[in-house]
């Protein structure tokens, strides 16, 4: 392979979290291929728990919106969020996913796990986090933007009934992508030295 490492560097340094898309299309081929290099991803044990739903029809886009806001409103009611505050938040989301060119769903398919221990299940979830960085990656290689969107964490049941997914399919996060259609604000990173700790004798 030919890539010059601060080429590979700056290229990972420069992903962004995209959230406004133009309404040009991503080619079948294309997603494909980003979706292939997502599977290269490591996994715990090699065992590929990952799962990656294309909601790609409006009805299931829909009937996902319906399920994730709302258990969204209930949520917020079981706060106490004011209904203006409520409804806001419930059609932004639903505006948010019709915006978004292309949405995958990246589920954990509990049944690919060896064992029962909770150290099992979270490296499969660490697996498919993985998975999706690299979905994230391979699509800023195509010039594509992606966000990461956590909200199917919070109704990962309504999620998997909306979608008609098998029972052992536990939703993670869904990945918006699409053509960009903003430059993100720079990004203040914490200084390296408040994340990185040597132990050294
Ligand atoms: C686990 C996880 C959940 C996230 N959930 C959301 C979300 O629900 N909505 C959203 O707009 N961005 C979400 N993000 C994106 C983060 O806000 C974003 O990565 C962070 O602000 C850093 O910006 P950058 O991606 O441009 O570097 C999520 C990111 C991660 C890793």
């Amino acid at each position: 392979m030919n890539l010059q490492p601060a080429e590979l560097q700056d290229f990972l340094r420069s992903r962004r979290s995209i959230r406004k898309f133009t309404d040009a299309p991503v080619a079948d081929e294309t997603l494909r291929e980003i979706l292939k290099t997502a599977t290269c991803a490591p996994s715990a044990h090699g065992m590929q728990p990952w799962r990656f739903v294309v909601v790609d029809s409006p009805s299931a886009i829909s009937a996902l919106g319906a399920a994730l806001t709302g258990q969204m409103r209930a949520d917020m009611q079981a706060e106490n969020a004011p209904e203006t505050e409520i409804s806001q938040r419930v059609e932004r989301s639903l505006w948010r996913l019709s915006e978004a060119p292309k949405i995958i769903l990246l589920c954990r398919d509990a049944e690919a796990q060896r064992a029962q221990h909770p150290a099992e299940e979270q490296m499969g979830i660490q697996s498919v986090a993985m998975a999706g960085l690299q979905l994230m990656l391979a699509a800023h290689a195509h010039g594509l933007g992606t966000v990461w969107i956590c909200w199917p964490l919070y109704a990962g049941a309504e999620t998997r009934r909306a979608l008609k997914l098998p029972a052992s399919w536990q939703p993670q996060g869904m990945v918006f992508l699409g053509h960009p259609a903003e430059e993100p604000r720079e990004k203040n990173l914490k200084p390296l030295d408040d994340v990185i700790f040597y132990i050294q004798d």
